[in-house]
Parts: structure tokens; sequence; C-alpha cells
């Protein structure tokens, strides 16, 4: 099943226009290569609310199987991002930020840094990943193999928890 995706860049840097945004282009590649059908790039401010609008639009509006977003989990005092969407999401999925971070640990320990999260709105996943498009590649890498199954149980496809999976491989590998 083809899902669509979504990257919203988080940054005031790079939405002034002060800085090019090389993290969103990075997950949007990623996420192509995986088969997801990008339709939307955004970048918005550290504010919760612009955070907020951009998730809801994204998520209830556009109906985006998969939200990345990307920018403010960190520690500086602008940094929103999993407060942001936590406040919109109904459903936690801690699994996620855990499995990253649990991966990017062997990369760096400043990986326990990042409080990125996860959660479910509506029929949208929404999972930040940190800023730098290097820790993007690290820790959407860590978890997009095991995306699909999950997107497959959100929207009501035929999610067997029990049948061998195509990506059984790459899930194995990612583990
Ligand atoms: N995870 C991986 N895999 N690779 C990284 O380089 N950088 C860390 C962390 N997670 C990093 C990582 C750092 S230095 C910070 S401060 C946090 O992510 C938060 O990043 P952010 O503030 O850009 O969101």
């Amino acid at each position: 099943m083809m899902f669509t995706a979504a990257v919203l860049t988080v940054s005031d840097r790079c939405f002034r226009g002060e800085r090019p945004d090389e993290a969103g282009p990075a997950a949007a590649e990623m996420l192509r290569e995986a088969g997801y059908r990008v339709t939307e790039t955004a970048v918005v401010p550290d504010e919760a609310e612009d955070i907020q609008a951009a998730l809801i639009r994204l998520a209830d509006g556009a109906d985006t199987a998969l939200i990345v977003t990307s920018g403010g989990t960190g520690f500086s005092p602008r940094d929103v991002t999993p407060e942001a969407t936590l406040a919109v999401c109904l459903r936690a999925a801690p699994g996620i930020a855990e499995a990253m971070r649990q991966a990017s640990l062997a990369v760096t320990p400043r990986a326990m840094l990042s409080r990125a999260a996860a959660g479910i709105r509506g029929r949208s996943l929404i999972v930040n990943l940190p800023g730098s498009p290097t820790a993007v590649r690290e820790n959407l890498g860590a978890v997009l193999p095991a995306l699909a199954h999950g997107l497959e149980m959100l929207r009501g496809g035929p999610a067997d928890c029990g049948a061998p999976s195509q990506n059984r491989r790459a899930e194995e590998k990612a583990e």
C-alpha cells in the first residue's frame, strides 16, 4: 500500500530564510525512496501555535498518513516541537521515539538530548526527528522499516501482525 507523507521543518532560522533547509529535503528523499508519496513539505518557526496549526492542517485537512517533523526537539528554550506534537495527538506512540533514541545512542551519546515524541491524530501518525540532516537520516532510518505496518493498522488496511512481512529483513536489521 502506498501512503502519503508530509515533512514539516521546525526552525526559526530556516523560516526566516537565514539558513537553507537541508533536514526537510533529507527526510523527504528517504520517504520517497521508501515508497511514500510526499505530498507537502513546509517550514514553520519554533512556535507551538504554528506547529500545531500545521500538524492539524496536514492531518485533518489533507489526511496525510505520515507526518514527519524535523527540529525543535532539543533543550533550547524555543525547542517545543514534542509538546506541540503531543498537544494535537489523542494517542502517544512512545515506542517510535524509544527506538530512534536507542539506535542513535550507538552513534552519539548526545542522542539522549533529543526529546522527540510520536503520536497519532485521527488517521495520521506524527513522528518528530531532530534538526540536523545527519540526525534525520539516522533517526528516520531506524524506524522507517516498521512504520508502514503501523500505518496499515491505523488506516484499516490488511495489517496482520503474524503474517510474514516484506519488510521483515529490514525490520530485523533495524532492531
Ligand atoms: N541523533 C542522531 N542519530 N544523530 C545526531 O547527530 N544529535 C543530537 C540528538 N539526536 C543527533 C541525534 C543532538 S546534538 C541534539 S541537541 C538533539 O538530537 C536535538 O536536536 P534538535 O534540537 O535539532 O531537534
